[in-house]
């Protein structure tokens, strides 16, 4: 039988792992933080732990050994409790798959063959047959699909002739692509976690010491927190925690910070969903933005001014704010260029020193972004990163960084995090344009606005129109220029969270082709302002309700096109960021009214760490 060709494995998955838990109760500990890591993944989860309690005597190497209990579910965990026993260290894992079905065989974590070592794994092995071959003949037998169990049966094998250190940095050393591993050993009692891509950060609670693929899980527990870089490893025992860097083999001086994340910012707050809670947030990171704006806003306002070419960069919503940066700037002079960052390593060649690269990111972690930044680097250009997530790999590679300060966002579909870098690369237009006061006043309007808007009252129609909308396959979307972009992430939110076919086109693309698709009733949401498109957005609303288009107007005017209006504030050049948050709120109730998870909407992850 023909091995079966591989799909390359995309694994944004949660890690979570413990040692000296404090209650005795690690499993537990372990399950409370992959909660709070499903938005990283959520088809699986398994939990690893020491069996305190069983010893076995292992004839060939005479002495007591201790063995791993394990326990391993399909489906999200929910409100799941662990039946795992009582203990101190324990590892997790919650999966996001790709590559070998959703199983609880191929859930993490992965046992070696003795049954004395588990393995948890996020990205890819890209050598992955290479390896499972040259084990396979080595004896160690399999019984998962997935690429993650080798990792497990290399260290075993290093375990042969070195200690548990020097094995899983010799096996991970063997991985090729970008991974993350941690690696629980129940006879040194030891845990190894090694970085290269996906993210790893170690929480410290006196003797406690925590790991996970994202500092928020260990927020309500840890007071300070340690972030690994990229080739770097941690070595956890009961007795320590040593930091090693992969290359030098040799120990590194550990930068601690105080862990600046509250409990609340993990919990819903009294809100039904994240996705709620953080859309509710907006007004107030505006007006925050407003008040007191990041101190490099000027900076790199002046070196968009100095620099001889200006890119914007970007994945998904990232992206679309990258071509807000467009129009934008156009209104200050600048023409600035926007990449979807998984198409612009092929447009680097074009870069030098003279070119400024601004990346944007909410989680500062996403592969494709942070290749496109290092082949710009690689050609000597200028950095800058407008990011949400601090201390992120964005941050690190960056000169000059904007920290949009919207807090974790733990909704996979983003919100807050996109009006915030939105709000930010405005702000950055009009502040090289010298009107960086007077737009800081229009921002805190706007946020006084926008929190009526956001009011149940104001929510009332955008319920309704949900309910009408329920049964719907397709939706369009059309605007004219701020609205195009504004009309991209509109729809985009409605295909994340409501799985909804909705597509956006700019108003004048409808005739060149895509008027084809309207029939009698097709819903087409228009987009608009009182600007200076207005009359070209109602004209081309007229031309689909000619041929039977049902017009849902987002704006803040009312007319006789519109079937149905949804009022949002009059802001000028901010109207679009209120349409951007009505699209939002629909989004969020088509979510609810089909029967979706806004927060965790299906084959989504929040941070994509692959390319
Ligand atoms: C947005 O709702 C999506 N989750 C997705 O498109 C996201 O914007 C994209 O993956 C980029 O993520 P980043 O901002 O963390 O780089």
């Amino acid at each position: 039988m023909q091995p079966r060709r591989l799909k390359k494995e995309i694994s944004m998955c949660g890690i979570f792992a413990v040692v000296n838990d404090s209650g005795n109760q690690a499993a537990q500990t372990v399950m409370e933080g992959l909660k709070i890591l499903e938005y990283r993944g959520y088809d699986s989860w398994g939990i690893a732990l020491i069996d305190q309690k069983l010893k076995i005597k292992d004839k060939k190497f005479r002495k007591y050994i201790k063995k791993i209990i394990i326990e391993k579910h399909v489906g999200k965990i929910g409100k799941a409790k662990t039946v795992l026993p009582a203990g101190r260290t324990a590892i997790g894992h919650t999966r996001w798959a790709t590559h070998g079905g959703v199983t609880a065989r191929n859930a993490h974590p992965h046992l070696d063959c003795t049954g004395t070592l588990a393995v948890i794994h996020n990205g890819i092995i890209e050598n992955y047959r290479e390896l499972k071959q040259d084990l396979a003949i080595k004896g160690h037998k399999f019984v998962s699909e997935t690429d993650s169990e080798i990792a497990a049966h290399l260290i075993e094998q290093e375990l042969k002739n070195k200690d548990i250190k020097k094995a899983v940095f010799s096996a991970f050393d063997k991985l090729k692509g970008l991974n993350a591993i941690v690696a629980l050993d129940a006879n040194s009692n030891t845990i190894v976690g090694c970085r290269y891509g996906s993210p790893l950060a170690v929480g410290l609670n006196q003797n406690e010491y925590f790991l996970a693929s994202d500092a928020i899980a260990f927020a309500n527990r840890a007071k300070k927190v340690i972030y690994l870089k990229d080739r770097q490893a941690v070595v956890m025992t009961s007795k320590s925690i040593k930091l090693y860097d992969l290359d030098k083999k040799k120990l590194v001086k550990p930068e601690i910070k105080e862990l600046n994340l509250k409990k609340q910012d993990a919990d819903k707050s009294g809100y039904r969903h994240f996705y709620l809670k953080e859309a509710m947030q907006e007004p107030g990171i505006i007006k925050n933005i407003s008040e007191k704006p990041d101190k490099n806003i000027q900076k790199l306002a002046k070196v968009i001014k100095q620099a001889e070419k200006t890119i914007f960069f970007g994945c998904g919503s990232a992206y679309f704010c990258s071509l807000f940066a467009k129009y934008f700037f156009a209104e200050a002079g600048i023409d600035v260029q926007a990449f979807q960052a998984h198409e612009y390593e092929y447009f680097a060649k074009l870069a030098d020193k003279n070119t400024l690269g601004i990346a944007i990111s909410q989680s500062g972690e996403t592969a494709d972004t942070l290749l496109a930044a290092k082949a710009l680097k690689a050609k000597k250009a200028e950095l800058a990163g407008i990011l949400n997530a601090k201390f992120s790999s964005l941050e690190r590679l960056s000169d000059i960084v904007i920290n949009v300060q919207a807090g974790p966002e733990i909704a996979v579909v983003s919100t807050k995090a996109f009006i915030a870098q939105l709000t930010y690369v405005y702000l950055l237009s009009r502040t090289v344009k010298g009107l960086y006061k007077k737009t800081c006043s229009d921002l805190a309007l706007f946020a006084k606005n926008l929190n009526g808007f956001l009011k149940p009252a104001g929510m009332q129609k955008i319920k309704k129109l949900a309910l009408k909308l329920a049964d719907k396959q397709n939706i369009f979307v059309t605007g004219k220029n701020l609205n195009y972009p504004a009309g991209l992430e509109f729809a985009l939110k409605l295909k994340e969270a409501s799985y909804i076919h909705a597509e956006a086109f700019a108003c004048g693309e409808l005739k060149h082709g895509v008027i084809s698709l309207i029939e009698q009733g097709t819903p087409c949401t228009v987009l608009a302002d009182n600007l200076k498109y207005k009359a070209d957005s109602l004209s081309s609303a007229e031309e689909v309700k000619a041929r039977g288009g049902y017009i849902i107007g987002i704006a803040p005017f009312e007319s006789e096109v519109f079937d149905y209006h949804v009022r949002v504030p009059d802001a000028g050049r901010l109207t679009c960021f209120a349409n951007i948050i009505a699209g939002q709120m629909l989004a969020y109730f088509l979510s609810l009214v089909r029967g979706a998870d806004p927060d965790k909407p299906r084959n989504l992850a929040k941070s994509v760490t692959v390319k």
